[in-house]
């Protein structure tokens, strides 16, 4: 099950791949300082925050549902708050001067922290979980295939993949909207980045990445992973999770090395493995075959299951208003047939429902990270070592920023309010040198699949008693359940 295939090596000639599940953090990674306890900062005044007698209670209530218990803490304490976990210092800061220090100003002083140590179980150092020194030389590197004019030929695969994968949804039936949507954002990704080669196996993938994500999910406690390497089933299944996908990686890639040795000119095929496989840092050196299965991976799990869970509520909240349904179905007939970047990006209804989807359930709606060293931010004094958590949700949900918080209203973004927010105020990508490589992707594909169903039909809760899926907060902010949808064609 895990030996990977003959044909890989990390660097010719030097042996089998290591799998990232048992891979050590890499040497050349910044040591993090202890995690704080209570006492340690006898002299470190800490921003407000719960103490219970049983901390107990607290750890039940961030577990129960984190994203309500950080809006709480910022309702009660204020923009910044402290806490403790499994005796260990976090601190929320919640107001966009803070977000933009974390994530921009004030960046080198921070590394990412609690889950993505986890995450390095099954990406290993892609660029999700990588930490500097390697973490700008891939970026340099990886930032090629995700510029605007790669984007055009990605727009048109995912519009005709929209395009087949809608017709499949017949007037009066019932569909499962989240897995459809599941299914549909990792075809897309799977062939951008793997080509044809890639339709085999995405029931493998669906399968492990499913595992891996619902391990990976139980995550923000200090100390958890310790459980990983458990002899129960369910932690056993974690770890041939991540070797399994580890493995269909190393084939595709072996598969690819081998049909470029068969071209003339040894020609990589123009999707993103084809480029990673080509791609050549200043001094000449390309990505190591491990690198390149850990880049494969990253961008195979950070790029469909974000999109997905946008899309699902995105066609929730639209169920609920036929007026807006009705427009981006206009909007839709006023395009060609293949949506291209530039049609997508000027779909202004599409645009909205997209960006007020993306601020009421950010798909990432934390991002921890833990302080390298005693640093200020925006006043607030954070000792070395500390948790740190900026959220999209609770800065998202800012009555001063956005009036009615709770409620999606698509068209507060019609008038130009993106250019008016302050810095750290909107942040679904995230911000720094950590933003999302794919944000240009997502959006035009999140478009173009809005715009492609509006044109097909319309889509409204099965069972009208619950027109809204319930949260399931992960380590991305799902929808409970399959979110059965009524099919409606015109
Ligand atoms: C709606 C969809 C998406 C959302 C909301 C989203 C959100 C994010 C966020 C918030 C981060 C930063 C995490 C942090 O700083 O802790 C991130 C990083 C990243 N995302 Fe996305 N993402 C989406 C889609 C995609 C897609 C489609 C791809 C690729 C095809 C992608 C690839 C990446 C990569 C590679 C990183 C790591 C970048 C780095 O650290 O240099 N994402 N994403």
């Amino acid at each position: 099950m895990t030996a990977p295939p003959a044909a890989l090596s990390g660097v010719p000639g030097s042996g089998p791949l290591t799998r990232p599940f048992t891979s050590p953090r890499p040497a050349s990674y910044a040591t993090i300082p202890r995690a704080p306890r209570l006492r340690d900062c006898r002299d470190h005044p800490l921003p407000p925050g719960p103490r219970p007698r049983l901390p107990g209670l607290l750890t039940l209530r961030f577990q129960r549902d984190t994203p309500r218990f950080l809006r709480g803490l910022r309702d009660e304490y204020g923009d910044a708050v402290s806490f403790v976990l499994a005796g260990q210092v976090f601190i929320g800061l919640f107001a966009p001067a803070m977000v933009h220090e974390v994530l921009v100003a004030q960046q080198s002083a921070f590394v990412k922290g609690v889950g993505f140590a986890r995450m390095r179980k099954v990406l290993g150092e892609g660029l999700l979980t990588n930490e500097e020194p390697i973490h700008m030389r891939h970026r340099r590197m990886m930032q090629p295939p995700f510029q605007r004019s790669r984007l055009d030929g990605y727009a048109t695969l995912m519009s005709d993949l929209a395009r087949e994968h809608i017709a499949t949804w017949r007037d009066g039936s019932v569909i499962a909207l989240a897995p459809a949507m599941m299914r549909l954002t990792l075809l897309i990704v799977a062939q951008t980045l793997f080509g044809t080669d890639a339709r085999h196996h995405t029931d493998r993938i669906t399968e492990s990445m499913d595992i891996a994500i619902d391990r990976i999910e139980r995550t923000m406690l200090p100390g958890l992973d310790r459980l990983d390497s458990l002899p129960l089933p369910y932690w056993r299944a974690f770890h041939r999770a991540a070797d399994d996908l580890s493995m269909i990686a190393e084939e595709l890639i072996a598969h690819r090395r081998g049909s470029m040795a068969g071209t003339p000119q040894g020609e990589p095929a123009d999707d993103l493995l084809g480029l990673l496989l080509a791609l050549r840092d200043e001094d000449g050196s390309g990505f190591t075959d491990e690198e390149v299965r850990d880049e494969a991976l990253t961008l195979i799990l950070s790029g469909h299951e974000t999109t997905a869970n946008a899309l699902t509520w995105a066609f929730s909240w639209l169920a609920g208003r036929p007026d807006l349904a009705a427009a981006l179905r206009e909007e839709a007939a006023s395009l060609p047939e293949r949506i291209g970047v530039a049609e997508a990006m000027s779909a202004s209804v599409a645009g909205q429902v997209v960006n007020e989807s993306l601020r009421l359930a950010p798909p990432v709606w934390v991002a921890p990270r833990r302080a390298l060293r005693d640093v200020t931010v925006a006043g607030v004094p954070i000792p070395a070592g500390a948790h740190v958590l900026v959220s999209q949700y609770v800065t998202h949900r800012d009555p001063l920023l956005y009036p009615q918080p709770d409620q999606w209203l698509p068209q507060r973004w019609s008038d130009g309010l993106i250019t008016r927010l302050p810095k750290g105020a909107y942040f679904p990508f995230g911000a720094g040198s950590r933003k999302c490589l794919g944000d240009r992707f997502a959006l035009v594909e999140a478009r173009i699949i809005l715009l492609m169903a509006a044109r097909h039909c319309s889509l409204s809760p099965a069972d009208p008693r619950r027109p809204l899926p319930r949260a399931q907060p992960r380590a991305t902010y799902r929808a409970l359940g399959a979110v059965p949808m009524r099919v409606s064609c015109q």
